[in-house]
């Protein structure tokens, strides 16, 4: 007999079905047992009655929570004001005639029936395949993969092609630290994995994509916060020819869709999205990400926010040195009637107020994204690592590959990339982005359930030339 989901039990009425699942409650009423049967679509009550063959009764009996059975039996209307208008299922139920049971389980370290927010989080993160039994974050898992599958769909249909690029790769500046894998070939050498796909999406548009667009994994090695974690996922895309307005405009009319399609509960506070400049950001919020929700505990209201027109560079304090505001592939802002000379002789002149084709997304006081115009021509390029403080040599050897991508003809570009992490956050009314993670890492970078980091063979360390210092 084929298997059907508890969902589908109300569609059998009079008929044998065969159902499978965990035991999610037990309830002994008299000598009639009541099992709220639990599978991926909802939970169904299972009825054994005393007049069953006593094999049969026998095994309800010894039934617990969490055990994993097989149940065939004929669905039944509910008795009159024996119904539970709370559950999908609630006006039938299965009148049980056979058991099965598959497999069955300790007691769990935690209930799985509550929303799980007064449980300790590490309990809750060792045990997360426990964990993610619940129905709160069951729904966070499935509707991440409504929103992806969503997003997938909308930037195909509008020409962008989905493009992977290595995990295994070079270091790339996004402000971050790397986190670096040994070279097992050439002892001494060490990839990096991404910060983000930032360069390699400019290739492709060197390439001839025209269009690219990943949901990219991206690693960051800082301490992690609520909203932050070592790897998270970006919405990547990159476009040539575009103007500044040309990607504000495709991202907030995803958004838009996002909302109407899998968030209608929520509201947008102002569409098109408001556009104000860093300058203003600061002068009126004292934020360059302000939360412009009338009602800041308001989770129904989504403000979003662009925030254009950042400075080129920021002055880091500690290494008493310019450094970019976003990366070093930025583009800045043209004078009417400037040659590149000239911006790049202002460049050195007057740093502080040279301005950036950069922008932010802010939605409800949080950086959900960010992006810019990029430099295409070589010697802009190397003009700003020059700037920067790096050396020619050291120039060549980091980034000589994009120099002379630019030189082979390079279409002007620009993209955004949108931390989906933080948006599933603030749609799901989370209030840490491990909620919206399957196996999210602790804030000192842990995973508790493979406890990893950790330690590796002797062997491995020499393999890869690597000798720890005690
Ligand atoms: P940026 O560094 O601004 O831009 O990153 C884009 C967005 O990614 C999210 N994000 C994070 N989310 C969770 N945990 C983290 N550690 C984390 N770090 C960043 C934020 C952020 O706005 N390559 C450029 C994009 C571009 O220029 O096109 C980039 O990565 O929501």
């Amino acid at each position: 007999m084929q298997r059907i989901f508890a969902i589908e039990a109300s569609k059998h009425i009079d008929e044998q079905v065969k159902v499978c699942g965990w035991v999610s409650r037990r309830r002994d009423h008299g000598k009639v047992i009541f099992i709220d049967l639990r599978d991926k679509s909802d939970l169904v009550q299972i009825v054994f009655a005393p007049d069953l063959e006593p094999e049969v009764y026998q095994l309800a009996e010894k039934l617990r929570a969490e055990w994993v059975i097989e149940v065939i039996g004929e669905v039944k209307k509910r008795p009159k004001g024996m119904e539970n208008p709370k559950i999908a299922t609630g006006s039938i139920e299965i009148k049980a005639k056979k058991i099965k049971i598959l497999t069955q389980a300790k007691t769990l370290p935690f209930s799985v029936q509550t929303s799980g927010y007064d449980i300790s989080e590490k309990l809750r993160l060792k045990y997360r395949y426990l964990d993610i039994r619940r129905q709160r974050l069951q729904e966070n898992l499935r509707f991440r993969h409504q929103f992806i599958n969503l997003i997938r769909n909308w930037l195909s249909e509008r020409g962008f092609v989905e493009i992977e690029t290595p995990i295994l790769t070079k270091s790339t500046p996004e402000g971050a630290r790397d986190y670096i894998v040994p070279s097992r070939l050439e002892p001494g050498k060490f990839y990096a994995l991404p910060q983000s796909p930032q360069q390699y999406k400019q290739l492709l548009m060197v390439a001839g994509i025209e269009k690219y667009f990943q949901i990219a994994r991206c690693f960051r090695d800082e301490d992690t916060r609520g909203d932050r974690q070592p790897e998270f996922t970006q919405l990547d895309l990159e476009m040539d020819f575009p103007t500044q307005e040309d990607i504000l405009r495709i991202t907030e009319n995803l958004f838009k869709e996002i909302i109407e399609k899998i968030a209608p509960e929520k509201k947008i506070l102002q569409f098109p999205f408001p556009r104000i400049t860093y300058e203003e950001a600061i002068r009126k919020y004292n934020s360059d990400k302000p939360d412009l929700r009338p009602n800041k505990s308001d989770k129904k209201t989504l403000a979003f926010l662009f925030v254009c027109d950042f400075p080129l560079f920021e002055w880091k304090k500690e290494e008493r040195k310019w450094g970019p505001m976003h990366h070093p592939f930025t583009r800045p802002k043209f004078n009417p009637g400037e040659t590149m000379k000239d911006v790049i002789k202002r460049i050195n002149k007057e740093p502080e107020r040279v301005i950036a084709h950069q922008y932010d997304i802010v939605l409800n006081g949080s950086e959900i994204g960010g992006g810019s115009l990029r430099i295409h021509e070589s010697e802009l390029l190397e003009a700003i690592f020059e700037f920067l403080g790096h050396k020619k040599e050291a120039i060549h050897q980091k980034f000589g590959h994009l120099l002379e991508a630019f030189t082979y003809g390079a279409p002007p570009h620009g993209g955004i990339a949108l931390g989906l992490d933080r948006i599933l956050m603030a749609l799901r009314g989370e209030n840490s982005i491990r909620e919206v993670i399957a196996f999210p890492k602790t804030g000192d970078g842990k995973d508790l359930m493979m406890q990893s980091p950790a330690e590796v063979s002797a062997k491995q360390l020499k393999e890869l030339h690597l000798e720890i210092k005690k």
